[in-house]
């Protein structure tokens, strides 16, 4: 059987240094055939480039930063869905309801948004619970590494098969315009206008000048060694407000990293006051 082009593991490594250098990712050792086969779209006879080492040339000599953007589309882990993890949407619910009213601002962030559905879950909750943009000074910021699921984020479509058991049937009504000839919902107005999407990477300095209530950081801690995530959480806690909630995913946990959390059930941390 012909066999297609081979990533060699000297050529690995170095993909895996450049990817942890751009990214603060580690990718794992055992992960090269991952890799392989995220990339061949890219890599043979009748492709762009015949070989591993020609990708990796270029991308390493690209001024436009398109290869470089393209790499790290292709190695990330994009999977998400609307109300994943049901509990935290009830907390953010439970904390509008108990500590919402009280604030003069209320700023929420889906920290590696993927393609939206986690920050529109975040911005339904809001209506939900009666917080409205102009009524009151509420924003959410959903923001991702990887432009390519921001920009599925951005255009709010979503195609019915992709939809689960944990959106509501009456949401989808209430906040979803129904496209019968394509399959497809696209997010209301109503939804989309709480929400600012900005292309950011966790691994650089945080610009923010307002404080946030809660920060969604769910299922991307996990690509990250302990410094890295310390690093990360450190930026996180300068950003919280006074008590400020932090989630991570139901599967995640911050045994063996250090950081200043008190530790709440389903993954929620709070930063309380000094
Ligand atoms: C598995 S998805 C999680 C989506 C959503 N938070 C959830 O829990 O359903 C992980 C996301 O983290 C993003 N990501 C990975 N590294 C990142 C970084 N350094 N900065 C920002 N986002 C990153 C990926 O692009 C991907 O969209």
């Amino acid at each position: 059987m012909a066999q297609g082009p081979v990533l060699s593991e000297p050529l690995f490594k170095e993909m895996r240094d450049y990817f942890f250098l751009e990214t603060g990712i580690t990718l794992n050792k055992n992960k090269k055939y991952l890799v392989e086969y995220r990339l061949q779209k890219f890599i043979g006879p009748d492709k762009e480039f015949s070989s591993y080492y020609d990708f990796f040339q270029a991308l390493q000599q690209d001024q436009s930063g398109k290869l470089k953007t393209l790499f790290i589309n292709s190695l990330t882990t994009n999977y998400t869905f609307f109300f994943r993890e049901p509990v935290h949407f009830r907390f953010l619910a439970y904390y509008l309801k108990t500590y919402g009213k009280q604030q003069n601002y209320i700023r929420l962030w889906s920290a590696a948004c993927s393609s939206g559905e986690e920050a529109y879950s975040m911005a339904i909750t809001c209506l939900e619970e009666g917080f409205k943009g102009p009524e009151r000074d509420i924003r959410i910021l959903a923001s991702d590494i990887s432009q390519k699921v921001l920009s599925r984020a951005q255009s709010g479509v979503y195609h019915y098969s992709g939809f689960r058991g944990e959106l509501d049937d009456a949401y989808l009504r209430r906040y979803f315009t129904f496209h019968p000839q394509e399959k497809s919902f696209t997010v209301k107005d109503q939804v989309k206008s709480l929400i600012t999407f900005r292309e950011f990477n966790l691994m650089d300095p945080f610009p923010f000048t307002k404080q946030f209530d809660v920060i969604f950081l769910r299922n991307v801690l996990i690509y990250f060694s302990a410094p890295e995530k310390e690093q990360i959480l450190r930026k996180i806690w300068e950003v919280l407000k006074e008590p400020g909630y932090l989630v991570l995913g139901l599967s995640e946990s911050l045994v063996g990293v250090h950081h200043g959390f008190t530790t709440l059930n389903n993954s929620i941390y709070r930063k309380d006051r000094n």
